[in-house]
């Protein structure tokens, strides 16, 4: 606690909580750069999202499904602005070889608790990439017997080329195809906490 009284002395109205704010550590590393997505912008998106969801899923409350680690900060937001009785529960899978490049293999890392049959689920994904993690997530859980299933991605990257086979029922941002990382997103388990989005510039860790 030490630090964190030093780091923020006379600077009542600022600190982790105050959304218009950053942690001076994140700005002095070299590892990180520009912020392209901000606090305030992310709030406010999340908000809108959570709005549509408890329109859409009015009367038919969903099962939300995190996919692990990445969405854990999203879903957190997300699930508290959605005004229904949903349920949560969460998968682990991992598709990547090494820090930032994709391996084309998917493994489920930790499996669901509850049951599909005849529930409404909505995948809540933090970024989509090649789109190789939710494809095979979506064919997954359909061979469940949901009664529904769409999915919720935070980010998408700007496709080269595009992946009209995946429909994305809602989307938070597109974003250009840069790493970045912060807000759960990680680069080797790495800046999850950071609060905003920003592209991560050091290269591939090993
Ligand atoms: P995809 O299978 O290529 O779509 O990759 C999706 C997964 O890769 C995400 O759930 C993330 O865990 C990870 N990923 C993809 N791009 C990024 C990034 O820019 N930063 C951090 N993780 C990423
Ligand atoms: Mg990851």
């Amino acid at each position: 606690m030490g630090d964190l009284k030093g780091e923020w002395a006379g600077r009542p109205d600022e600190g982790p909580h105050s959304g218009s704010s950053v942690l001076s550590v994140w700005d002095k590393d070299p590892a990180l750069g520009r912020v392209v997505l901000s606090v305030e912008q992310i709030a406010a998106r999340v908000a809108e999202l959570g709005q549509a969801i408890t329109k859409d899923y009015a009367g038919r409350p969903p099962l939300l499904v995190g996919v692990l680690k990445g969405a854990f900060i999203f879903l957190a937001d997300l699930a508290r602005q959605i005004q229904l009785p949903l349920e949560l529960d969460f998968m682990a899978v991992s598709s990547y070889g090494t820090a930032t490049k994709t391996s084309g293999v998917v493994r489920i890392l930790k499996d669901l608790d509850i049951d599909l049959t005849g529930r409404h689920v909505l995948i809540v994904e933090d970024i989509l990439d090649s789109g190789l993690t939710l494809t095979y997530l979506r064919n997954s859980l359909l061979a469940r017997g949901p009664e529904s299933l769409a999915v919720c991605s935070l980010l998408v990257k700007r496709a080269v080329v595009p992946r009209p086979d995946l429909e994305l029922a809602y989307v938070g941002f597109d974003i250009e195809p840069e790493f970045v990382v912060g807000y759960g997103l990680d680069v080797a388990e790495r800046y999850r906490n950071l609060p905003d989005i920003r592209v991560y510039t050091a290269g591939e860790p090993t």
